[in-house]
């Protein structure tokens, strides 16, 4: 069992490389930032005031905790087609608007709310590290803010992903997806960095900064990593 642990700012390219990753080693993939963003999406749904200068905490981690608790969340883990579901509806495009980007970090900050998420995310790393659905040897690349550090730092390969700010931005900013080139990854990092810590590497933790690199170079780095990993066991 391998489980591939990716965290990293805004824009590094995280999603894109770790899903190719997954793919190449036939492994299940979990987008944890997927998760932060349905949640912010049910809340707008339910009506909940995001833009409000004191948020109700209370009730939006009572709002997430019914979204996983009365399995109105579901995912797919399938690298070839990741998918995210709310009471069954495919909601993988909605959760990429720019009001779901500008509005994710106000909901991921609350602690309660990371708690019940974090818990989410080992269950499904657990349970996919040992399923043989997408094995070759059965794996799970786990990508996000904390996955290193707290949701998964026993991880047989933990890799913190780097690149320099401009870089990072003008990745986002070509990104074709609507809305999204519009936002400011400095501002969202400094929100979301408030909370968890992956600006610098924690101690066991490789630093991939791939501010000069292609995204077949990254990939190719990754692999590396994952194969001595599997070597070592
Ligand atoms: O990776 P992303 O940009 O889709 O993540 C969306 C938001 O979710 C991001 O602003 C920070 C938050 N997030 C988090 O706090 N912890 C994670 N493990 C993943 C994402």
């Amino acid at each position: 069992m391998i489980r591939v642990a990716i965290d990293g700012p805004a824009g590094v390219g995280k999603s894109s490389t770790s899903r190719a990753l997954a793919s190449y080693f036939s492994f299940a993939y979990l987008d944890t930032g997927a998760m932060y963003r349905a949640c912010a999406w049910w809340c707008l749904q339910q009506g909940i005031d995001l833009d409000a200068e004191q948020v109700d905490e209370q009730t939006i981690t009572q709002t997430v905790g019914d979204f996983f608790t009365e399995d109105h969340f579901d995912l797919s883990v399938d690298p070839e087609d990741p998918k995210v579901f709310a009471d069954g509806v495919d909601i993988s495009e909605e959760i990429r608007s720019s009001e779901v980007s500008s509005h994710v970090s106000v909901v991921s900050s609350i602690i309660p709310v990371r708690h019940v998420l974090i818990a989410a995310q080992r269950a499904f790393i657990e349970r996919e590290a040992l399923a043989e659905s997408y094995s070759k040897g059965a794996g799970v690349v786990a990508e996000g803010r904390d996955i290193t550090t707290v949701v998964s730092p026993d991880a047989e390969v933990r890799v913190l992903l780097t690149a320099r700010e401009e870089v990072r931005q003008a990745r986002r900013t070509g990104q074709s997806v609507q809305g999204v080139g519009a936002e400011n990854v400095a501002a969202r990092d400094k929100a979301d960095a408030q909370v968890t810590s992956f600006l610098t590497a924690a101690e066991g933790v490789s630093t991939l900064d791939n501010s000069d690199l292609t995204f077949e170079q990254t990939l190719d780095a990754l692999i590396a990593l994952v194969e001595q990993a599997i070597e070592e066991q």
